[in-house]
C-alpha cells in the first residue's frame, strides 16, 4: 500500500514541505497570507500590496510601497526581440502556451543574472517578472485578436497597464474604467497564493534543482493550464454555456455527472484541501452580481451557475463528497463581463498567481533543509525476470 513515507525535513519526498506564506483550513474554508485573513485583505489591499507581502513576509510601509511599485515600472517594456517571438506563434494559439515558453525566453535575455543564489539577482528576477508577465499576457491576448502590441504606459498602475495594452488602441487615448480595474485587482488579490497546489509544487520541485525563477515559473504556467487546475474557470464557462445551449435543464446535467459519464464533471465544484466552501469563491460570488450588473455581464449564466450551485449543495451525492464551489466557479463570470475571451481566463490566474509562485520559489531556495525533489514510488511491477532473445518471443 502507498502508506505514509516518513517526512524528510524540507522538501520531502512525499512532495510536502513547511512554508511560513500562507495557512489553509480546508474544513474550516480559513486562508491567511502571512498570517492576514483573505476577505481583509481583498476588501482593504491591492494586489501590488499583497504580492510585497507574500514575497517579503511583511506588510509594505507607504514608501516601501511606493519604491516596489516605481522598481516594478521601470520593467515592464520587453526586449524588442522578444516581441518577435510573438510573431511565430499561430493566430489561434491557446495563450497559455504562448506564456509559459515567452517566460523560459525571457530568461534568456537576463543570462548573465539568473543565479538563485545570489539575492540581488533574485531580487532583479523577482521585479523582472512581476512587471513583465502583465506585458506577456497582454501581448498574448493581442495577437490571439490579431491587434497591435501597445507599448507599457509606466504612467498606469501594474493592473490598470495591464487593461489598457490589453484593449487599448493606438488610435486614440484609453480610459481605464476604474470600476474594472478595482474588481480585477480584487480577483489578482483571491488568486495571489494557496500554499502547495499542483502549480507551485511545481514551481518549488523545478527550483529546487537550483534551476532559476522564470523556468521555474514557467513549469508552474504550465501545471496551471491544466483543466483540473487552474483551467477549470475557462471549463466552468464552458459547462454553463453547453448547459444553457442545450436548453438550460440543469437537472439532466446534474444527473449525468452523478452517473460520472466520461469528461462530465460539476467544473469548478470540488478541491483538494477545502471540504467546504472555498472562502475566494464565496467572497467572488458575493461581489458578482454588483461587477456584472456595473459592466454588464451575462446575467443569464450567473443565474445558471447559482442554480447549478443551489442544485448540487441540496444533493446527497455532492454533500456526502464534499463538494463545494471553488475560485473557479464564478470567476470566469466576471472576467466575461470584463471582456475576456475564455481562453484568457487561466492567463488572469497565472498574473494573480505570479507573486504567490516567487514568494515559494524564494522561501524554497533560501531553505537550507531543501533538497532536491525527489518522491519515491510503490513498485508493482514485475519481479525480476531474465532477458529473451526476439527468436523467442
Ligand atoms: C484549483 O489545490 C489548490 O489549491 C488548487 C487551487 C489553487 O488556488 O491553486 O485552489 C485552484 O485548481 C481549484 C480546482 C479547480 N478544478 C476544478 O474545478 C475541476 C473540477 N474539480 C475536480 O476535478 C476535483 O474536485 C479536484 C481535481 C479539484 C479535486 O479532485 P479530487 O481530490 O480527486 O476530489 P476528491 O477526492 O475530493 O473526490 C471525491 C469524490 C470522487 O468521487 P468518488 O470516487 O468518491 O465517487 O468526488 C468526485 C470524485 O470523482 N468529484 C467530483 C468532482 N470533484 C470530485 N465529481 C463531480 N464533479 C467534480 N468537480
Amino acid at each position: 500500500t502507498t502508506g505514509m513515507v516518513t517526512l524528510d525535513p524540507g522538501y520531502t519526498n512525499t512532495g510536502s514541505t513547511t512554508s511560513k506564506i500562507t495557512y489553509i483550513d480546508g474544513d474550516a474554508g480559513i486562508l491567511r497570507y502571512r498570517g492576514y485573513p483573505i476577505d481583509q485583505l481583498a476588501q482593504q489591499s491591492t494586489f501590488i500590496e499583497t504580492a510585497y507581502l507574500l514575497i517579503y513576509g511583511e506588510l509594505p510601509s507607504a514608501s516601501d510601497l511606493e519604491s516596489f511599485t516605481s522598481r516594478i515600472s521601470r520593467h515592464t517594456l520587453l526586449h524588442e526581440d522578444l516581441k518577435r517571438f510573438f510573431d511565430g506563434f499561430p493566430r489561434d494559439a491557446h495563450p497559455m502556451p504562448v506564456l509559459s515558453s515567452s517566460v523560459s525566453a525571457l530568461s534568456t535575455f537576463y543570462q548573465d543574472s539568473l543565479d538563485p543564489f545570489n539575492p540581488e539577482q533574485v531580487e532583479l528576477s523577482t521585479i523582472r517578472l512581476l512587471a513583465k508577465l502583465p506585458t506577456l499576457a497582454a501581448y498574448a491576448y493581442r495577437k490571439s485578436i490579431g491587434q497591435p502590441l501597445l507599448y507599457p504606459d509606466n504612467s498606469l498602475g501594474l493592473v490598470e497597464n495591464f487593461l489598457r495594452m490589453s484593449f487599448g488602441f493606438p488610435a486614440e487615448p484609453y480610459v481605464v474604467d476604474p470600476k474594472l480595474a478595482r474588481a480585477l485587482d480584487q480577483l489578482l488579490i483571491l488568486h495571489a497564493d494557496h500554499e502547495q497546489n499542483c502549480s507551485t509544487s511545481t514551481v518549488r520541485l523545478v527550483g529546487s534543482a537550483h534551476a532559476n525563477m522564470f523556468v521555474s515559473v514557467a513549469a508552474g504556467i504550465n501545471a496551471l493550464y491544466g483543466p483540473l487546475h487552474g483551467g477549470a474557470n475557462e471549463a466552468v464557462l464552458q459547462m454553463l454555456s453547453s448547459i444553457r445551449s442545450e436548453g438550460g435543464d440543469i437537472s439532466s446535467f446534474v444527473k449525468r455527472v452523478k452517473n460520472k459519464e466520461p469528461g462530465v464533471k460539476l467544473m469548478g465544484f470540488g478541491h483538494r484541501v477545502y471540504k467546504n466552501y472555498d472562502p475566494r469563491a464565496a467572497l467572488v460570488k458575493a461581489t458578482a452580481d454588483e461587477i456584472l450588473a456595473s459592466l454588464g455581464g451575462d446575467d443569464e449564466l450567473l443565474d445558471l451557475a447559482k442554480q447549478l450551485e443551489e442544485i448540487a449543495l441540496s444533493d446527497e451525492y455532492f454533500i456526502e463528497r464534499k463538494l463545494y464551489p471553488n475560485v473557479d466557479f464564478y470567476t470566469g463570470l466576471i472576467y466575461k463581463a470584463m471582456g475576456f475571451p475564455t481562453k484568457m481566463f487561466t492567463v488572469l490566474f497565472a498574473i494573480g498567481r505570479l507573486p504567490g509562485w516567487i514568494a515559494q520559489w524564494r522561501e524554497m531556495i533560501n531553505d537550507p533543509m531543501t533538497k532536491i525533489g525527489r518522491p519515491r514510488q510503490v513498485y508493482t511491477g514485475y519481479p525480476e525476470r531474465a532477458y529473451t532473445p526476439a527468436a523467442d518471443r
